[in-house]
């Protein structure tokens, strides 16, 4: 299949026009209500086809016995239905002209059930239909208002996609984001990975206007030297960062067991994704910290970055941080540190960190920040603000946004305290600026930013 084709198939994973659901179930709670629940309640535009052959109807609509019963032409198929039987579905699907079958059900090579695997992989090949998984919890696709998943609902519309081998922790992490404030793009299952896997996905996201960064949490590729190919060319477009379980050597082991992946040497994996140009995080944390920051959309020009404080403690973590993973603090020249000195009292520092001390308002952070934005010595601000009873985080963090509205170069915003932090911390995310807790992690995934403009313009990035 040539890429042109592949690509066309995958249209219909992410923006199908007819979606069947093959178990639909009138049961509250079981897997294939809830995702036919998703599917019509976060607002699918397309036609819905509930299949399941014990129903008239199920939530509203008009239920058929097979799929190829459904009138109209169905695009994607989305099979929950014990393993046994799914083979047979997806060549009625295939029959039925789907694009692509989402397999949700378990109870394939993981198990054992290689065969079996086969089996339906056969069935779907008849027909040149590709297969998502089996063995996931769907796909969803925000632009498109798709939610094929038995996960949370709602999730937040953004740019970052989020590819996941793992079911259980993909799931939960959709409902993190949601908590955290932090938009998806696409969000999709990849399971066994019996057809479409890694390679595939990355070709088509990287093309995707509406996804700034991608984000794969994998255990193993199945075909290492087709991934170092995709992975290159799609860093050569936007980002990419990986967590990669399985470093140890139980580790190893536990993923094995798990998907079955040839976990392999952490060493090899660790070179693959330095020649195509991978940013490889080491904690879910460190991996959405930085793919926040890509999704912002902006560019450093450089290294040259000030940190904008209203704590002198914070501003020195943040400064050993930002030393340590490579910004380089620049001292403000006599002009702009003037500027500074207007928004903070006479016992404020304008040499970097900015310190404008425990009393500044959303007027003394705006001015500053813009500031330092306009400046052509500065590149990129780290804001830093720890509440205090005076200042209003929320006002702040509006400032802020505000500020970096006027502006495209990088800004990284750190919101440290209780409930109304939190809350601010959202704000500033819904505005497109990166927003973290402690001053380390704000500074770090700055960095992440200059670190993949220096592998993009040295070439390493999909080379
Ligand atoms: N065509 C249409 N509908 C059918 C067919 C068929 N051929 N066969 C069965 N159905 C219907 C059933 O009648 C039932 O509907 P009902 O509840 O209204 O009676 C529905 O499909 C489901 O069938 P059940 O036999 O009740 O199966 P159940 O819902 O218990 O399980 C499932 C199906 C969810 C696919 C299960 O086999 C499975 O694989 N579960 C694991 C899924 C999973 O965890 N995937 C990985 C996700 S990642 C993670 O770990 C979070």
């Amino acid at each position: 299949m040539d890429e042109t084709s592949r690509r066309g198939d995958l249209d219909a994973l992410f923006r199908p026009r007819s979606i069947a659901v093959i178990g639909a179930s009138s049961n509250p709670g079981k897997i294939g209500h809830e995702i036919l629940r998703n599917i019509i309640e976060y607002g699918y535009g397309g036609e819905i086809y509930p299949v399941n052959p014990k129903h008239d109807s199920v939530l509203g609509l008009k239920c058929y016995p097979t799929v190829l019963d459904v009138p109209g032409d169905v695009d994607m198929g989305v099979v929950a239905i014990p393993a046994a039987y799914v083979p047979q579905v997806v060549d009625q699907l295939g029959a039925k002209g789907a694009k692509v079958a989402v397999v949700i059900s378990s109870g394939f090579s993981e198990v054992g059930e290689v065969e079996l695997e086969e089996r339906l992989l056969r069935a779907a090949g008849k027909w040149g239909m590709r297969v998502l998984g089996p063995n996931i919890f769907g796909v969803a696709y925000t632009p498109g208002r798709l939610n094929a998943t038995f996960g949370p609902r709602d999730v937040l519309p953004g740019s970052i996609a989020f590819i996941t081998q793992s079911g259980a922790l993909g799931i939960a992490l959709m409902g993190w984001t949601i908590t955290e404030g932090i938009g998806l793009s696409a969000l999709v299952s990849v399971g066994n990975k019996s057809d479409v896997d890694d390679d595939d996905l990355l070709g088509w996201l990287s093309r995707d206007p509406e996804t700034r960064v991608i984000l794969i949490y994998m255990e193993g590729v199945k075909e290492g030297r087709e991934f170092l190919e995709a992975a290159s060319a799609a860093s050569r477009e936007k980002p990419i960062v990986v967590i990669k379980a399985g470093r140890s050597e139980r580790g190893v082991k536990a993923a094995s067991s798990h998907t079955g992946s040839l976990a392999g040497s952490d060493r090899v994996y660790d070179a693959v994704f330095r020649q195509s140009g991978v940013l490889r995080a080491y904690s879910v944390e460190q991996a959405f910290d930085w793919a926040m920051a890509f999704a912002s959309g902006r560019v450093p020009r450089g290294d040259r970055t000030v940190i904008v404080t209203n704590g002198g403690g914070a501003g020195v973590l943040a400064t050993d941080a930002a030393e340590m993973c490579g910004l380089r603090l620049i001292d403000p020249p006599p002009d702009l540190a003037a500027e500074f000195r207007r928004y903070m009292p006479p016992f404020g520092s304008a040499k970097n960190p900015v310190d404008l001390t425990g009393q500044a308002s959303a007027r003394e952070f705006e001015g500053a920040v813009a500031a330092a934005l306009s400046h052509d010595s500065v590149d990129n601000v780290l804001v830093l603000y720890c509440e205090t009873a005076v200042t209003d985080p929320e006002e702040i963090a509006a400032a802020v946004a505000r500020a970096a509205g006027e502006s495209d170069k990088p800004v990284a915003a750190m919101m440290m305290g209780g409930e109304r932090s939190v809350r601010a911390m959202r704000l500033l995310r819904s505005r497109g600026v990166p927003a973290y807790p402690t001053p380390e992690r704000t500074a770090e995934s700055l960095c992440a930013l200059v670190r993949y403009r220096e592998l993009r313009d040295r070439g390493s990035a999909g080379v």
